[in-house]
């Protein structure tokens, strides 16, 4: 067998020129990386070339392996219920403003009869992140053993948990690229979202690649080719797969922060919040219910009966989260009211985005806290009249000195117009 020997100043100098990286240079430098042979500092130059001259899919395919090779690979095909295979179904998304679907998300789809293994991520750049939103929760952890997750699958169907021994590579990966400026990459993104669900072991699984000014991606070309890298990944792993493409040019919802994303999330559950949300949540739960062979189920009614908030409320408690506790929120308040009557216009995701970010809810260091209680509510969505003077935007913080740095990325991302504002649709496309 040959023998490569690599050095981490010759791989990223391979691609900083624009070439090729072996399978064999992939698999040592994710290795190396994984178990501190190569710096944090390598690490990063080697992103940033990775950013700048991208990877062809047969890179992106190794990386990916490689990354899943880094960690362990759950495996709940033995799974069962009431003497019944119980098929599990997964979701995740490229990263939007105000995404907090799969909050509700997951307790549906436990509801309607499948096990959710969901390995989530914290805040990326000017998107939030899942852990980061339910660690509002008092007490809720996201560390929990391979035991404790199967044992939640197989009793309450869910379990929303830090990737931690799945995938390494893309945790370390992950982090560097928040602070380095290296996340909105179409091969990082696709390797990163693939490793972690690839490794957790779901049967099946469905992407919600975000299109529009609040994705990483920027053109719907380049959401179409993620998408189809991801789906081609997928299926290539034996993980029937598919992508739907949504919507991110406007956030989610009417809140943007973690705890108060985790409040309306509770209010999805509870059969009412923002008609965008439910339209999202209900339509990814119909796509996993069917990729999980479930026939007759309707996620929908679950959000009116209860069901998905009882399931809720179980993997909030199993993971020791007190949802009878108050939520935090920033101490701080600042609200921008309307200068004039009329309708609301468009509001710019990525400036909500990182307003939020501003206000201290994301990550300018590596492992730096974020403030549970940060974030913007929004009064009027796009579309809804408004009368000057009324609020629109409420900005939330413990530190007031973030406030005009936060007002200033605001500033210029929303408007009033005369007349009706025309309403994108949420759901673009189905890539299978
Ligand atoms: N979600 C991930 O897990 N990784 C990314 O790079 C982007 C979104």
């Amino acid at each position: 067998m040959t023998q490569f020997t690599f050095d981490a100043p010759t791989v990223i100098r391979a691609k900083r020129d624009g070439g090729r990286l072996s399978d064999e240079a992939i698999d040592w430098v994710i290795d190396a990386y994984t178990h501190g042979r190569v710096a944090d500092e390598q690490m990063s130059a080697l992103l940033m070339a990775i950013f700048l001259r991208g990877m062809d899919r047969a890179e992106i395919s190794r990386w990916t392996t490689a990354m899943v090779a880094s960690g362990v690979h759950l495996d709940f095909s033995d799974l069962r219920r009431d003497g019944h295979r119980l098929p599990t179904v997964d979701k995740h998304s490229t990263g939007g403003v105000g995404d907090k679907i799969t909050i509700p998300l997951v307790p549906v789809i436990a509801a309607c009869g499948a096990a959710v293994p969901q390995a989530a991520g914290r805040g990326l750049g000017h998107t939030g992140g899942t852990l980061d939103k339910l660690e509002s929760i008092p007490g809720f952890t996201a560390e929990l053993s391979n035991a404790q997750v199967r044992q939640q699958l197989s009793e309450i169907g869910a379990a929303i948990f830090a990737a931690g021994e799945l995938a390494p590579a893309d945790r370390k990966i992950y982090a560097l690229r928040d602070v380095t400026a290296t996340v909105e990459s179409l091969p990082l993104i696709a390797s990163s979202v693939m490793s972690k669900k690839l490794a957790e072991g779901a049967d099946s699984l469905v992407l919600d690649v975000k299109v529009g000014r609040g994705a990483f991606l920027k053109t719907e070309a380049e959401s179409r080719e993620l998408a189809a890298t991801m789906v081609e990944l997928g299926k290539a792993h034996g993980v029937p797969t598919l992508a739907v493409l949504t919507d991110m040019n406007v956030p989610l919802g009417r809140t943007v922060g973690n705890a108060l994303e985790v409040a309306e999330s509770l209010e999805v559950l509870a059969g009412g919040g923002p008609s965008d949300v439910v339209e999202l949540t209900v339509r990814l739960a119909q796509e996993m219910v069917e990729l999980a062979g479930l026939d007759g189920v309707d996620p929908a009614q679950t959000l009116q009966d209860g069901t998905a908030m009882d399931r809720f409320r179980a993997l909030v408690a199993a993971q020791g989260g007190d949802l009878a506790a108050p939520l935090p929120i920033g101490a701080h308040s600042e609200t921008v009211t309307a200068p004039r009557s009329g309708t609301m216009g468009d509001i710019d995701a990525m400036a909500v985005g990182l307003t939020v970010w501003r206000l201290g809810a994301g990550r300018a260091r590596p492992g730096q806290r974020v403030q549970f209680g940060a974030g913007v509510r929004i009064h009027r969505r796009p579309g809804e009249p408004v009368a000057a003077g009324e609020p629109l935007f409420t900005l939330y913080t413990d530190t007031p000195e973030r406030i005009a740095a936060a007002m200033a990325e605001l500033d210029g991302g929303w408007s009033i117009v005369d007349g009706a504002e025309p309403i994108r649709p949420l759901i673009i496309d189905r890539i299978a």
